[in-house]
């Protein structure tokens, strides 16, 4: 049985820290779910961290679509959440109508949105009509990323941090059952899981969330030469990757592989 947007949301009231990272493939989603990680969320970041794009808004409904269902056959615990992509939630038909497709054929048991009270303004409430769970993002928003000047901490200023505590709140009444915040100062991220009913995952946003998510590749040591403070690597797959490829190449020219015993 997988965990549920309901359990997610109780985890909160029992005091249980939620914990959930990105995957967009079998092999990897069947690790993480087999570690006994909450959430998996086919994050679109998959576009910067698999297809080595700038940023995440060249990634499209197929693309979601493919990775969503690949990490759906691989997970029997986790609650499995696909990222909307750019374009994909503009009004609340086009919402309902391309998370449906998450649900119905790719296999994920919720949907995430960016953005609050002005971006999707009525998108949660239309898709919470027909049922959908949906888990918001508010803070740093990746597919905003040009109207807000760069990747940035967001809400250092008083105006730009009561914004996103309103967006939060907004979300929250709207019925999220949970809510990334990405890159805020820590005491904004402490505030806003005050404010909220509902749990809050933070990424950048300090100890005082109700939980945490990473990019898997950043925990791994897999990405680019960009590492954000709040990254902490727990293995570092570039260095051992490489290696491995060396040894690799070594024992083919150096005539050690293959034995005896690994021929036919
Ligand atoms: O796309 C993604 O991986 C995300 C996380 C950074 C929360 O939205």
């Amino acid at each position: 049985m997988r965990i549920t947007p309901e359990e997610i949301l109780s985890k909160k009231k029992q005091g249980k820290k939620i914990t959930a990272l990105t995957a967009y493939d079998y092999p990897f989603a069947k690790i993480l779910d087999a570690a006994g990680v909450d959430i998996i969320l086919v994050g679109d970041s998959v576009g910067m961290a698999l297809f080595g794009h700038v940023d995440t808004l060249s990634v499209t409904m197929a693309d979601m679509l493919r990775h969503t269902e690949a990490v759906s056959r691989a997970v029997q615990h986790a609650l499995v959440v696909a990222d909307m992509p750019y374009g994909s939630y503009d009004d609340p038909a086009a919402a309902v109508k391309h998370a449906r497709m998450f649900l119905q054929t790719a296999g994920a048991g919720a949907v995430k949105l960016e953005g609050g009270s002005q971006r999707v303004h009525t998108q949660v409430e239309a898709l919470r009509r027909e049922g959908i769970a949906v888990m918001g993002h508010v803070g740093m928003l990746p597919q905003s990323v040009k109207e807000l000047k760069g990747y940035r901490v967001r809400g250092r200023a008083t105006e730009e941090a009561r914004q996103i505590l309103e967006d939060a709140v907004f979300l929250d009444r709207q019925g999220v059952f949970s809510l990334v915040i990405e890159c805020v100062p820590k005491d904004l991220g402490s505030e806003i899981t005050r404010s909220v009913q509902c749990p809050t995952i933070g990424i950048g946003a300090g100890a005082g969330t109700d939980g945490q998510v990473l990019v898997l590749y950043d925990l791994l040591g897999l990405q680019g030469t960009v590492k954000p403070k709040f990254v902490r690597t727990y293995a570092d797959l570039s260095v051992q990757t490489s290696e491995a490829v060396k040894r690799y190449c070594r024992d083919v020219i150096e005539g050690r592989y293959p034995l005896d015993s690994e021929s036919y």
